[in-house]
């Protein structure tokens, strides 16, 4: 029996920073009411879909969401009433058409979102099926590999580390429980080294510790410690992940990157490679994102044509889960990987396309949550659906990182024997 859309009602709630951001409820004629709630990135890329904000600046310093709140309920409710909630691809068309901008700027990508993931979580339980299941059919039982961001820097924290992200990556785990236990350990450990230094061990945005360090490279020297201290080989057990975000290198007029860890004061992007190169020589790296800025997609092909052999390396501001940039990206062999985040392209079906590009291409994607979060696990049944192997959620602190962990473990335990966990 067909279900129907017969209510769709939005709301302004705060996500992990405090802001404003949009959630959404759905109701079908079975009875079925779920909601969603869209996250919100602070390193964003030039040609992400549109977040409209109210810029009302007595409200939440301009950054109130009232306006997408009155864009669902207003414009995107009216025409979805009555449609059946199974046409997510239909659905999601009929929002961007009615939208009719190329970046969403007009409803705003985080209203269009927040009803895409809530039309298919509603057509999920209308038919009794989890949600990783529903998106990703019957062959959907691989858990992602956790890519635990233990040490924030860049945008994420007011430390004096450049890189944005240093991820402890538990691949030689033998399940998703397991990996879980093993970088969580790793985080504890990593918490009493940086405190016996006399460092903070205070958080960041994505729940990593945020210290001041001697340098960058200082960070991949600590987790390494981390690592053997909680009884792991460091490569074998678990292995490293970088995001260096380096658009917020902040590329001055010379177009050189301006690092606060730079022998030079300034990095070229032939200085970026050759310190990618010297760490993944000295470091079990697997994987690098954003290790150029956006613009520069020369430096982007060159890490790549260097390292791409060795490692996983993911455009994320660079693409924006965009097919447009990916399938340029593809054709110019910039990156060998896709950072996926739903909201910077602004439907599931669109996030879906992206990983299907990625595919077919023989290229990987990771799946990402963002740094502003909400309690909502969505991303953790997109992962597993998306069949992807490895998803970034933060690290082993703050409810909104764990909320997706949390949810991985409650899919393992469904799956049972039936559960796969391999990194490639
Ligand atoms: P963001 O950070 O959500 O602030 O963009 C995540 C990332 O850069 O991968
Ligand atoms: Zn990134």
């Amino acid at each position: 029996m067909t279900k129907t859309i017969t209510a769709i009602k939005a709301m302004e709630i705060l996500d992990s920073r405090g802001n404003p951001t949009v959630r959404v409820q759905v109701e079908l004629s079975d009875g079925t009411r779920v909601a969603a709630s869209v996250p919100s990135g602070a390193s964003t890329g030039d040609n992400e879909a549109i977040e409209l904000r109210d810029g009302d600046k007595n409200r939440y310093a301009g950054k109130g969401v009232l306006n997408a709140v009155a864009n669902v309920n207003d414009k995107i409710a009216p025409s979805l009433i009555g449609v059946d909630v199974s046409q997510q691809a239909s659905i999601d068309r009929s929002m961007i058409e009615l939208d009719g901008t190329a970046n969403k700027s007009k409803l705003g990508a985080n209203a269009i979102l927040g009803v895409s993931m809530a039309v298919a979580r509603a057509a999920a339980v209308s038919v009794g099926m989890p949600l990783y299941r529903y998106l990703g059919g019957a062959g959907a039982r691989r858990l992602t590999v956790p890519c635990m961001n233990i040490i924030n820097g860049g945008e994420h924290s007011d430390n004096n580390v450049d890189i944005q992200e240093f991820m402890a990556v538990p691949l030689g785990a033998p399940t998703f429980r397991e990996g879980l236990r093993y970088v969580a350990e790793t985080f504890h450990v990593l918490k009493s080294i940086l405190k016996k230094r006399g460092l903070a061990t205070s958080v960041g945005d994505e729940g990593g510790f945020a210290p001041d360090l001697n340098s960058n490279e200082d960070a991949l020297e600590v987790i390494i410690q981390a690592i053997e201290q909680a009884g792991y080989k460091p490569g074998e057990d678990i292995a490293i992940a970088l995001d260096s975000a380096a658009n917020s290198f902040a590329v001055d007029m010379d177009g050189h990157y301006d690092l606060t860890w730079s022998d030079t004061g300034k990095m070229s992007s032939d200085d970026l490679v050759t310190l990618g190169k010297d760490w993944i020589s000295k470091y079990p790296i697997i994987l690098w994102e954003d290790p150029l800025a956006e613009g520069d997609w020369a430096g982007f092909k060159q890490f790549t044509d260097q390292l791409g052999g060795q490692i996983e390396v993911v455009g994320d501001d660079i693409f924006v889960t965009n097919t447009h940039y990916i399938r340029q990206g593809i054709e110019q062999g910039v990156a060998n990987s896709a950072l996926i985040k739903l909201n910077q392209i602004g439907t599931v079906s669109e996030s879906i396309e992206a990983v299907r590009m990625c595919r077919d291409a023989g290229w990987r994607y990771f799946i990402s949550h963002r740094s502003g979060e909400t309690e909502d696990s969505f991303l953790a049944d997109f992962a597993v659906a998306m069949d992807g192997g490895h998803l970034k959620s933060g690290s082993a602190s703050r409810s909104e990182r764990i909320a997706k962990y949390n949810r991985l473990l409650e899919i393992e335990q469904e799956l049972g024997e039936s559960a796969l966990y391999y990194w490639k």
